[in-house]
């Protein structure tokens, strides 16, 4: 199964994601974590992508389609793939509908789990991400076992940089005006399915399943 996880910055996309992969035995490709692991490498791509994300915009379309396109070509993608994060523009979305195409293949769900802004500027506060292996916490919703380090791999958790309140501002302004209009994009497609993201995150996760006819 080929699904896309769309919604605002904060609404749980990566929550579920790596839920949802495991359940179904597919890989998790978030093109967040992929710039990070990048950043904390000191790659060229790196390096650049911090430049946009410290400041809560999006990374440009040329650093990043290619970039998806080779991940999704790699075998462990042939029995499908969860895209979290990507894409988040229409020129994303045009990029990855004429790859797959080309390939006689379709996204089957572009899940979109709707959180009111509201709602996300708390959660992003209290969002503890891995340094390790990027696994992520809420200090209230889903804490660690042990405060401030992760139950994965050990590493320490911290705020990251653009989980600030006034980058968070920046993000989720970026998310109307660039990545919403996926939300027409999707639905015209017959792809669309849409969770209500504001539900605890075990139901939100059992709602993703019962739309994917899981
Ligand atoms: P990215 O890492 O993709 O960030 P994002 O889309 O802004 O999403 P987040 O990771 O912030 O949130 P999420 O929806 O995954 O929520 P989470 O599950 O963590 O991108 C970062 C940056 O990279 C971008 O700003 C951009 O610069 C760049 N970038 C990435 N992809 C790009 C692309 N395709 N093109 C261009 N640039 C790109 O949950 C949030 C918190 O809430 C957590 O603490 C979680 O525990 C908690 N939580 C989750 N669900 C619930 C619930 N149901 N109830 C209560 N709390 C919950």
């Amino acid at each position: 199964m080929k699904l896309i996880m769309l919604g605002a910055p904060g609404a749980g996309k990566g929550t579920q994601a790596a839920r949802v992969a495991e359940a179904l035995q597919i890989p998790h490709i978030s093109t967040g974590d992929i710039f990070r692991a990048n950043i904390k490498n000191g790659t060229e791509l790196g390096k650049k992508a911090k430049a946009y994300m410290d400041q809560g915009k999006l990374v440009p379309d040329e650093l990043t389609c290619d970039l998806v396109a080779d991940r999704i070509a790699k075998d462990d993608c042939s029995g499908g793939f969860i895209l979290d994060g990507f894409p988040r523009t229409i020129p994303q979305a045009e990029a990855l509908d004429k790859v797959l195409t080309e390939r006689g293949e379709k996204i089957d769900f572009a899940v979109n789990i709707d959180v009111p802004d509201e709602a996300i500027v708390s959660r992003m506060s209290g969002r503890r991400a891995c340094v390790g292996c990027g696994a992520t916490y809420h200090i209230e919703f889903n804490p660690p076992k042990k405060e401030g380090i992760c139950d994965n791999c050990g590493a320490e958790l911290i705020l990251r940089e653009d989980d600030k309140p006034e980058t968070v501002a920046t993000r989720l302004k970026v998310y109307h005006e660039q990545t919403q209009p996926l939300i027409d994009f999707y639905e015209k497609k017959g792809a669309l399915v849409t969770v209500d993201g504001t539900l605890p995150m075990d139901e939100v996760y059992k709602a993703i399943l019962g739309k994917l006819g899981k």
